[in-house]
């Protein structure tokens, strides 16, 4: 590919001898008479040199050169110029001006002096294509990894849920309805994404219950009623020393995904906004899919009944205005579903 120069000079026969040592030395040469058009294309197109006359009527060479640098700090600006001046110079060097020539411009001085900038802003080209790729490749690397860690936090979050009975999709779903929730809560991008990848751990304290009460078909005492109840702490204990915003957002998860909003709920019978919102969140989430799913104990619930019970609940259970939000997501949520169906 030629590398592209821009030049410009009110006289004709100077633009079309700049043309001509340009073709030369293979580089496509884009001339004007006119500084403020020149100044123009630059602004809307990619040179890589600049030829820059300095005595023109209206905008001189200085002020030329001084435009371009606003537009681009890296490309070479040569200036072309009769008067023999060491002031000059030293303003135009000022201004931004990277090598100088002499009118009237000889080949051999053009191809030196022009040739070694050139060849600058090859390597230059180069180290910007090198760093472009390597940015990609950090990118697709980043993704990766935060895909996977996704898919660890949701394995982890299936086995508590495992002893539980509960299989199928109910964690990958729960992650999803959440993070839609806190998408139309109005939290930021990065805490969408904490939410998504910390739901999957709200019943890992399960881990802590014996499998004899969680798996008991028929009605549980007090006394077994009081130990299920202690998977919220658990979780808690297990998830809260982590650095990993993922995990400590999945200890908070943990510890209230049980509170109710009327504060009837365990383990702190935690009130209103006292329970943090990825609490919140996450409780309509779960309920939402535990109704949705079959589960050995019932079958899935209609949409319909789910929405009338969430509304029903709305100041008891929930958030009312979380679950105003949940209940205008139908077609998302139904999307979700679809995505990752129990089979
Ligand atoms: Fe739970
Ligand atoms: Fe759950």
């Amino acid at each position: 590919m030629n590398l592209k120069a821009l030049s410009i000079d009110d006289e004709k026969f100077n633009l079309m001898l700049i043309e001509a040592m340009g073709a030369e030395i293979g580089i496509d040469v884009v001339s004007f008479t006119d500084p403020r058009k020149g100044i123009d294309a630059f602004r809307s197109d990619t040179f890589d040199i600049v030829f820059i006359d300095y005595m023109m009527p209206e905008i001189d060479g200085i002020t030329a050169i001084q435009h371009i640098r606003s537009i681009a700090s890296d490309i070479p600006i040569v200036m072309i110029t009769a008067v023999d001046d060491n002031s000059l110079m030293l303003r135009a060097i000022e201004a931004g001006a990277t090598e100088f020539l002499r009118k009237p411009v000889n080949m051999p001085e053009f191809k030196a002096r022009t040739g070694n900038l050139l060849q600058l802003r090859k390597s230059q080209l180069l180290l910007k294509d090198r760093a472009k790729l390597l940015e990609d490749e950090v990118r697709k690397a980043t993704e990766k990894i935060l895909a996977r860690e996704h898919e660890t936090l949701v394995i982890l979050g299936r086995v508590a849920e495992y002893k539980d009975q509960e299989t199928g999709n109910h964690i990958a779903r729960v992650a999803h309805y959440s993070r839609l929730l806190a998408k139309k809560a109005g939290e930021s991008a990065e805490s969408q994404d904490i939410i998504f990848n910390a739901a999957p751990l709200h019943d890992i304290g399960k881990i802590g219950i014996s499998d004899f009460i969680l798996t008991k078909p028929e009605g549980l005492d007090i006394d077994e009623t009081g130990l299920i109840r202690k998977h919220p702490e658990i979780g808690y204990m297990i998830l809260k020393n982590s650095e990993s915003p993922f995990l400590q957002a999945g200890a908070i998860i943990s510890l209230t995904h049980h509170e109710r909003y009327d504060g009837c709920g365990y383990p702190n019978g935690l009130k209103g906004e006292e329970i943090h919102l990825y609490g919140r969140i996450v409780a309509i989430a779960d309920v939402y899919d535990a109704l949705f799913s079959k589960r050995p104990y019932k079958n899935p619930w209609p949409i319909e009944n789910i929405f009338e019970y969430l509304s029903n609940q709305k100041g008891k259970h929930f958030d009312p205005n979380l679950v105003e939000l949940f209940l205008k997501s139908k077609e998302e949520l139904r999307a979700i579903h679809a995505l990752f169906t129990d089979n």
